[in-house]
């Protein structure tokens, strides 16, 4: 059995301590049990098959990417199975776990600066382009626009979650960065049942939102925030809006606060977009009529983000009041 081997076919847990309809049931996929930690095991492997198989990546080759962190570690993992030499680039917001493991697996990180404006020379998606081109023969998965992000899940999330489900799902929430998580899997769902509802959630700060309500991409949106993985301060190629039926907002303090709820109550350490994914479902359980199911995923786990959003300093010193997230977690 190889690492590749045991990516995918996570678990569907149900979700029972949150405040909505007794009738309507929230679900989330357990995607941080895959060996690389993260949902983004599923599309490396799927686009890495594929570049070997098609010659674009053989023996001792280097592979480049930019990175929030998880591809990066799916492709560290991988390249250190298969002898390829592993280049990432990635915002200095990303958490110092993140990036240590990452070197750990004997991956180069190159950091640049969160505030690079997009198509700067500096930006993290600019640099990796300038080092792809820089070594020929390189290979570049180019998450945010390459279709086979999207159809990884479409070809794997997506039967998991609606055979998981025993075929009835009524609605899908996920926040999105590259929006190959969304795409791919509302496309399924959509395919087996075009009642399906898929609703995309995005961070404040993120241009998704006003972009699908207004058809604007305003640079004014852009502003930072602290969740990691998800929103986008440019349009992904891979972001399907025709199958999202809706976007919503969240905040930072939203999404930490479901992950303190997700880790007191029900036992699950999850990442920022967990929280922010969890948040959004049940926003929507709440507005609908039961019987009824929502699901969602938990996209990474805690463990890499024990130094931020479970550590009482780091979320005081970043203006996450302990009254407010204890008000917060009261709603849920
Ligand atoms: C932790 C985390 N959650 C969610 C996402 C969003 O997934 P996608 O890029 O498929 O939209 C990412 C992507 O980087 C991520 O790292």
């Amino acid at each position: 059995m190889n690492i590749q081997s045991i990516i995918g076919g996570t678990p569907l847990v149900e979700l029972t301590t949150f405040d909505v309809p007794a009738d309507v049931r929230l679900f989330a996929k357990v995607e941080f049990v895959n060996p690389g930690g993260s949902i983004k095991d599923r599309m490396v492997s799927y686009i890495l098959a594929d570049a070997e198989r098609r010659g674009l990546l053989g023996p001792g080759g280097t592979i480049v990417e930019n990175t929030s962190g998880n591809t990066g570690a799916a492709i560290a993992m991988m390249a250190a199975t298969r002898g390829y030499r592993a280049i990432l680039t990635m915002p200095d917001k990303v958490s110092k776990e993140k990036r240590d493991a990452l070197r750990a697996m004997g991956a180069e990180v190159i950091v640049c600066p969160t505030s690079a404006a997009p198509g700067s020379a500096k930006h993290y998606v600019t640099c990796a382009r300038r080092i792809h081109a820089e070594n020929p023969g390189s290979f570049m998965l180019n998450q945010y626009d390459n279709p086979l992000n999207a159809e990884a899940h479409f070809r794997s999330t997506g039967p998991e979650i609606w055979e998981g489900m025993g075929e009835s799902v009524t609605a899908f929430v996920a926040s999105g960065s590259t929006g190959g998580t969304i795409s791919g899997i509302s496309r399924f769902l959509k395919l087996k049942n075009p009642a399906v509802t898929s609703v995309l959630l995005d961070p404040v700060g993120s241009i998704y939102h006003r972009y699908f309500h207004e058809g604007v991409v305003d640079p004014g949106e852009i502003a930072p925030y602290f969740v990691e993985g998800a929103g986008e301060d440019h349009l992904a190629r891979c972001m399907d809006f025709s199958l999202v039926d809706d976007v919503m907002r969240f905040s930072d303090a939203d999404a930490f606060a479901t992950c303190q709820h997700l880790a007191k109550r029900e036992g699950l350490i999850c990442g920022g977009t967990s929280g922010a994914n969890v948040w959004g479902a049940v926003q929507v359980a709440r507005s609908l009529k039961g019987p009824a199911t929502v699901v969602t995923v938990l996209p990474d786990s805690g463990n890499k983000y024990i130094s931020k959003i479970y550590n009482p300093d780091w979320l005081r010193q970043n203006g996450f009041d302990a009254g407010e997230t204890r008000e917060l977690e009261q709603k849920l």
